[in-house]
């Protein structure tokens, strides 16, 4: 018996999706918020500042968790071919799109891990990093490389790709009239 090719997604990978999606996008906001405090009250972050870290670390460990999961279901089940109605080179730009996204999943919060240290070196009223108030932070040890650069660099490519890969949805949906969001949404 032959089992017809799916053509949307499967629930598991449409919840990754739309769950990573929120955090990711609510990361790149709230790291922009946390160089707009620093810019604002420079050394001093207060109250607010300290806890708006310890989110943007916890969620990025979240990530770092989810996309090691993700990978894992994604290579035991494979996604759905995307429709002939996409053109050979618009198929090109998606896989490298989607490749580059998993690549920064896991580069964004690793970069950040290893730019901590520097970051709290700087900021000495950031005491009591804990994972999900259940444990101390653990600091990466020093290294001599800049992290914060990639980082930086990291969250910019990231929000580049997020514009196109919005846009191309878009285009998708509503120019070339090919039902794209359907293949990512409950069903
Ligand atoms: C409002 C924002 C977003 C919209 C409207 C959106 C829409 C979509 C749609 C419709 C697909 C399915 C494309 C297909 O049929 O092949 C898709 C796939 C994908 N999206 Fe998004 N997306 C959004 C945000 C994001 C974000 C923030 C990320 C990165 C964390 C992301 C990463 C991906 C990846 C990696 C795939 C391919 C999944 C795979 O094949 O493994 N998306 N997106």
């Amino acid at each position: 018996m032959t089992t017809k090719p799916r053509t949307t997604y499967d629930r598991v990978a449409i919840i990754l999706h739309w769950l990573m999606a929120i955090l990711l996008i609510g990361m790149l906001l709230l790291g922009e918020d946390m160089m707009e405090i620093e810019k604002e009250i420079g050394e001093d972050h207060g109250e607010g500042g300290i806890s708006l870290i310890n989110l943007h670390v916890n969620i990025g460990i979240a990530i770092l968790v989810l996309i090691v999961l993700r990978i894992v279901w994604r290579i035991a089940n494979p996604p759905p071919a995307l429709p002939d109605t996409v053109k050979p080179w618009e198929k090109k730009i998606a896989t490298i799109t989607y490749g580059l996204f998993y690549v920064l999943m896991i580069v964004l919060p690793l970069t950040g891990w290893f730019a901590l240290p520097g970051f709290v070196a700087k900021h000495s009223e950031v005491v009591g990093l804990n994972l999900f108030g259940f444990m101390d932070f653990h600091l990466a040890p020093a290294v001599s490389i800049k992290t914060i650069i990639l980082h930086k660099l990291g969250s910019t490519i990231a929000l580049a790709l997020l514009a196109l890969h919005v846009l191309a949805a878009l285009k998708h949906q509503f120019i070339d009239d090919t039902k794209i969001f359907s293949r990512m949404m409950p069903h």
